[in-house]
């Protein structure tokens, strides 16, 4: 018989109580097992520079408070400023590392270069609004990151529809042709939805965008530290209103979340579309060769990998939601050990979706249109029975009647097993007299392209202007998506 397998750690316990964040009312070290259980540096400290910045603005602040001289300040700017070198520059140094989490990485990185001072500056402060204010200094980046590829996406989209313009296609209900529209206004369809995630995450980033530190544990802080300040210091808009809150809440990292599930459904939206438009029997668009994959059996295949592992991958982005909402259901007021559990599932929907909405950009920008197929698709006349019977009202007849008569036409035209744009003028008179000799000019794909000319229809003067506006609208999208922390974090969300 084996024995079950054994929960391995990578890291011991620190043995000297010194080099412990907590461990003067412990009589024993942590088991090795626990110790690692409890460990988050693995993942955490990718919030290092966020936390080293942090640490800089603290340490201005307890100068205004009386408890650090400005030597001592400087002497810990310049730590801090070794600790990023060495970081950045020595990844083996982290990986060695046996600390608790990243907060407790930099004081013990400060203790080996300062001593005791080294300590002090965790005054009046705790891991519990640190975490909180590293985190949020992360989603505002990694939010502002993501708009900047949202916008890139949304280009490709505009320029295939500006290169394309005029090309029409059959559009669809219940993916049943229902009436003519140009392709481009197709593309930017999918654009408006993207324009709408850009905005959500303008609604992560302004979430974020609250300074907890000051908040201490839970209670505040002791100390005079001016909260403005640190806040301003940080990039900040403000600081956080209520300690206990400040602490427990993690809305910013589910608002955050929310954009990213929104925004990889609706690259699903578009996956679909283009698997379906590039397969044989649509015929409307050509898969390009830089995002596609053949078969290792049929020689012939070429198939939509980018596009199903778009689709694919959704699941997982929507999932990260759905971990960190039972994550923080249930949890009573303040911080919770729980918490720690809510920086991988955003660090993964990160990840994932910033490489999705870069391969998603480059396989739009990449496709090409079979032109011939989609005029032909959409030239059936079947497409312009909605516009007949518009033709009726024109000349007077309720709708529900148009409708009803255009539809018997059909019916017949079925029956008889032709068009029933060919079906002779006479014929058509007998179901309604006010359709007359002009009936084959007035109904063409052009006449009813051109019909829905309202702003935001599919006519080719209305998609001119859509396209326009949707380039203005990326171009205050693009303005927004710069880096959004004034900190040293800079990149770390990238
Ligand atoms: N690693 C912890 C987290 O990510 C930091 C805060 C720990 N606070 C505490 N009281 N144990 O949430």
């Amino acid at each position: 018989m084996t024995s079950a397998p054994k929960y391995k750690g990578t890291a011991k316990p620190p043995a000297k109580s010194e080099e412990k964040l907590w461990g003067g009312r412990f009589a024993r070290p942590p088991d090795e097992a626990f110790y690692e259980f409890q460990r988050s540096f693995r993942f955490d400290r990718r919030l290092l520079p966020y936390e080293l910045a942090v640490d800089r603005a603290w340490a201005c602040a307890l100068e205004g408070a009386g408890i650090l001289s400005a030597t001592e300040v400087r002497q810990i700017h310049a730590a801090l400023d070794q600790i990023a070198e060495r970081a950045a520059a020595d990844p083996a140094w982290l990986d060695a590392s046996a600390a608790e989490d990243v907060h407790h990485f930099v004081e013990l990185a400060l203790v080996e270069r300062l001593g005791p001072l080294g300590y002090k500056l965790h005054t009046g402060r705790s891991r519990n609004e640190l975490v909180a204010t590293d985190f949020r200094l992360f989603i505002k980046d990694a939010a502002a990151a993501m708009r900047g590829g949202v916008a890139a996406l949304v280009g490709a989209l505009a320029d295939q529809a500006e290169r394309h313009l005029g090309v029409p296609m059959p559009g669809m209900t219940h993916l049943q042709h229902g009436q003519p529209i140009l392709f481009s206004h197709f593309l930017l369809a999918h654009a408006e939805a993207f324009l709408r995630d850009a905005d959500r995450l303008g609604v992560a980033i302004a979430s974020a965008d609250a300074c907890p530190m000051g908040s201490g544990a839970l209670a505040g802080c002791a100390f005079p530290v001016d909260r403005a300040a640190i806040a301003r210091e940080l990039g900040f808009a403000r600081p956080t209103a209520n300690s206990l809150d400040a602490v427990s809440d993690r809305d910013f990292a589910l608002d955050y979340l929310f954009a990213l599930a929104g925004l990889a459904t609706h690259l699903s939206r578009l996956a679909e579309d283009f698997v379906l438009f590039a397969s044989q029997e649509f015929g409307f668009l050509v898969l390009p060769d830089e995002f596609s994959t053949g078969s290792s059996l049929m020689p012939q295949k070429k198939n939509p990998d980018a596009w199903e592992l778009t689709r694919g991958k959704t699941g997982r982005t929507t999932s990260a939601l759905f971990a960190l909402l039972t994550t923080l259901k249930g949890l009573p007021s303040g911080y919770q050990r729980d918490l720690q559990e809510d920086k991988e599932p955003v660090f993964a929907a990160h990840e994932q979706a910033l490489a999705l909405v870069q391969v998603v950009a480059g396989a739009v920008a990449a496709t090409h249109l079979n032109e011939e197929r989609l005029r032909a698709a959409a030239s059936d006349p079947a497409l312009l029975a909605t516009e007949a019977a518009h033709y009726l009202v024109r000349r007077g007849v309720p709708f529900r009647q148009a409708h009803e008569i255009v539809g018997k036409v059909i019916r017949e035209a079925e029956r008889s097993g032709q068009s029933w744009a060919d079906l002779p003028p006479a014929k058509l008179k007998a179901f309604s007299p006010l359709f007359a000799e002009d009936l084959r000019d007035a109904l063409t794909l052009e006449s009813a392209l051109a019909s829905c000319a309202v702003p935001g229809g599919t006519a080719p003067e209305a998609v001119r202007a859509a396209l326009a506006e949707c380039r203005a609208r990326l171009g205050a999208v693009a303005k927004a998506s710069g880096p959004a922390n004034a900190t040293r974090g800079k990149g770390a969300a990238r």
